[in-house]
């Protein structure tokens, strides 16, 4: 059997920053999470996380990936377990620098959005705020964690309530143009989503009586 014919890449042999690199290079574009969250004492923490996922839809549960701050575990991460409650809020174009200025790792006891100056706003039902100025907040209970490898943790949350800026969305339908999400590449390199290819739909001669049921 012929292989892919492509330059093998030995993951074993790169150091695990160069694997994370490598695969979060590689595995692009990435929706953006920016994920609010607060501590026992209220202070309100904000970070990005491009591992996020839709798990499931019925019930809506999203899932995002925390890593290990090389002194432990993130703080969003650790306001999640203490809470059990928080804030995946969808970022826009317009959000990019204050996304990026979001990562940076402040200490624990510095909150991102009064630090830098980001409105946060209430959400619907969880004690939370979300990103004001975000066009799409979900408000998630922590369902479970589940850790894989060395250093990486599978926070899944359910969404008990979603709030979208006026006009984005009409029944189930979004408008992608309004949202303009912003997606990560890999660094400081992120991407628009405004260059859309809509494809033909695949229904006709060649497929006819394939289809499954
Ligand atoms: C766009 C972007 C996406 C990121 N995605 C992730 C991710 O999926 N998982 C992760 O552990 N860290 C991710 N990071 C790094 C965290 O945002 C960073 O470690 C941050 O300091 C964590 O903050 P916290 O300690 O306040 O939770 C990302 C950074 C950026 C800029």
């Amino acid at each position: 059997m012929p292989t892919h014919g492509g330059d093998a890449v030995d993951l074993e042999a790169m150091s695990a920053l160069e694997r994370y690199k490598f695969l979060t290079a590689t595995v692009v574009p990435r929706p953006i999470a920016l994920v609010t969250t607060m501590n026992a004492e209220g202070l309100v923490n904000a970070a990005p996380f491009s591992q996020f996922i839709i798990l499931s839809a019925s019930p809506a549960i999203l899932g995002i990936v925390s890593g290990r701050h090389p002194d432990g575990t993130k703080d969003t991460h650790s306001n999640i377990l203490t809470r059990r409650e928080y804030v995946i809020n969808i970022v826009s174009e317009d959000m990019a620098q204050l996304t990026q200025d979001c990562a940076f790792p402040f200490r624990p006891e510095i909150g991102e959005p009064a630090h830098l100056r980001i409105a946060t706003a209430p959400s619907r039902i969880v004690s939370v705020p979300a990103i004001a100025d975000s066009p799409v907040a979900f408000e998630c209970r922590l369902s479970r964690t589940e850790n894989f490898g060395d250093t990486a943790t599978l926070i899944a949350g359910v969404v008990v309530a979603v709030s979208c800026r006026p006009g984005l969305v009409q029944g189930h339908r979004v408008d992608h143009a309004a949202l303009r999400p912003l997606g990560r590449i890999a660094g400081r390199a992120y991407c628009r989503t405004g260059d859309v290819i809509t494809m033909a739909e695949a229904c006709d001669a060649p497929f006819s009586g394939l289809a499954r049921g």
